[in-house]
């Protein structure tokens, strides 16, 4: 393939990688949005390997390794659960970090890469920033996949003085960019290098181990960010337009993902990157004088529930991670039919965090053949409440816990959550009195109007619909 043939695929493949991303900001469109990431991650792959830097057995090694992960991708997908998605994104992102690393030290070491003067200069920065932003990337991803999986502990590690020590760490690391810079030679520079190399992985871990629980969804989007910006600064080392136009868009995209979810968990970006902000690290948060939530917890049975949905003529349903968990969706779709075929109008409220990934309820949802357009976000919803009859809370708990509103010492303090108490009848479907993923006790199961329905949400929903139809 010629060089212009190249760029032209090249070219086209970044209008695709733009039309993905604009497909995916809509459910009705995200099919169509992911077909065209694929048709242009295809032209960018044969363009790459058939183009004019590649030759000879160059091919035949992209191709085995390709043929190798491939196979461990297909065989990762088709395995992990919807619920280890995030930790599977998480492990993803590491990779991207430490292709960064690997392609900077190979880049370096390379002795085909002869360059003078400014030329030089600026290579050098492209190798140093590359590397620093992959080795965070790296093990800050490690560190995420260990936390999101349960391998290691939720709670925040908060190092005494950890704001100097990162300012210092920051010092070294320029200081040591300077000597990179204006090192002569390539065994002079790899001194600084490494030293470099070895504080960012630290700053990686330290970064992700000082973020407390609740707030890890900002941090795998934040990392999704930077893997992009890694993968760009990689496309400016090896001269590489596709790679850095890429790089950037999942940079840019990640962080304004990042944004969107701060502004959903009433967080501060600047402070959740700070670490230990507002939890207690996913253990129920302790009460000032040790009390419960006042008021009673009333249950009800499935028939009952059921007996309320006929009886309603608006009903919201509000899923949550208990919904993944018990794999639910499907007879939520068959109850919201057969409501709607009765003339009840269903639809669902939807936190941007519920779950454990963006988007995670939506997934499910259009998987189950929900139609997308009684599908609504919590801001368009939530002001319906009060003239809603039955509010079914379905494996959700932090995303409508009214202690948000209410108590001001909650960690989860001023987290807009989808307001369920206003309907005249919240019904809470879940299997035990337990704390959802910040670990904070939630007042609605207390509240006189809220009826609690214990159980795995698939066999409750189950009987529902089986009363719904006798
Ligand atoms: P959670 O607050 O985690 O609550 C889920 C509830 O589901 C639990 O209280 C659990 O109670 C119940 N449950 C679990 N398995 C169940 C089953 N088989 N049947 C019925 N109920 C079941 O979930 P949420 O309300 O969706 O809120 C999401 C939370 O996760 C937020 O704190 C958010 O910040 C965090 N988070 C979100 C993301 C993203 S990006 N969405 C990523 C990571 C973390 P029982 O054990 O009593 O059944």
């Amino acid at each position: 393939m010629s060089a212009s043939l190249a760029t032209v695929s090249y070219i086209g493949a970044t209008i695709l990688f733009i039309l993905s991303l604009g497909g995916l900001s809509n459910p009705e469109s995200s099919r169509r949005g992911n077909l065209y990431g694929m048709i242009g991650m295809t032209i960018a792959v044969l363009a790459t390997i058939f183009g004019p830097r590649v030759t000879g057995g160059g091919i035949t090694l992209i191709i085995g390794a390709m043929a190798v992960g491939g196979a461990i991708g297909i065989f990762a997908a088709r395995t992990v659960k919807m619920t280890q998605m995030p930790e599977l994104v998480a492990l993803m992102h590491s990779l991207v970090g430490l292709a960064a690393c690997l392609v900077g030290f190979a880049n370096y070491i390379d002795p085909s890469v002869q360059m003078e003067g400014a030329e030089k200069t600026i290579h050098a920065v492209e190798i140093y920033v590359g590397i620093l932003i992959g080795a965070v990337t790296f093990s800050g991803s490690i560190i995420a996949f260990g936390k999101l999986s349960g391998k290691i502990g939720g709670s925040p590690l908060l190092l005494p003085g950890r704001h100097f020590m990162n300012l210092l760490g920051l010092l070294v690391v320029a200081w040591f960019g300077w000597q990179f810079i204006h090192s002569a030679s390539v065994s002079e520079g790899m001194t600084p290098l490494l030293v470099m190399t070895v504080i960012s992985l630290l700053f990686g871990i330290h970064m992700v181990m000082a973020i407390g629980g609740a707030d890890m969804p900002v941090v795998v989007s934040m990392l999704n960010s930077y893997s992009g910006w890694a993968a760009a600064a990689t496309g400016f080392m090896l001269s590489n337009d596709l790679l850095i136009v890429t790089g950037a868009l999942v940079g840019s995209s990640g962080a304004i993902l990042s944004y969107i979810m701060c502004r959903a968990m009433n967080r501060n970006f600047i402070s959740v990157i700070a670490g230990g902000f507002g939890t207690e690290g996913g253990k129920p948060a302790p009460k000032a004088d040790g009390a419960q939530p006042a008021g009673e917890v009333v249950p009800i049975s499935a028939t009952e529930t059921a007996e309320l949905l006929r009886e309603a003529k608006n009903v919201i349903i509000v899923p949550g991670y208990g919904m993944a968990v018990a794999q639910a969706q499907h007879t939520v779709y068959e109850i919201t039919k057969f409501l709607r075929e009765k003339k009840i109008n269903v639809r669902f409220g939807i936190h941007p965090v519920a779950g454990r990934m963006p988007g995670h309820m939506n997934v499910l949802l259009a998987e189950a053949k929900v139609p997308y357009d009684i599908v609504m976000e919590m801001d368009e919803i939530n002001a319906d409440f009060p003239d809603t009859d039955v509010a079914m809370v379905i494996g959700a708990n932090d995303i409508v816990n009214p202690a948000a509103q209410e108590d001001p010492s909650s960690p989860i303090a001023g987290m807009p959550v989808l307001e369920v108490w206003k309907a005249k009848t919240s019904i809470v479907m879940k299997r035990s009195m337990a704390s959802g993923y910040a670990g904070v006790d939630n007042p609605l199961f207390y509240k006189e109007n809220n009826r609690m329905l214990f159980g795995d949400a698939k066999k409750m929903l189950d009987e529902v619909l089986v009363a719904l139809k006798t």
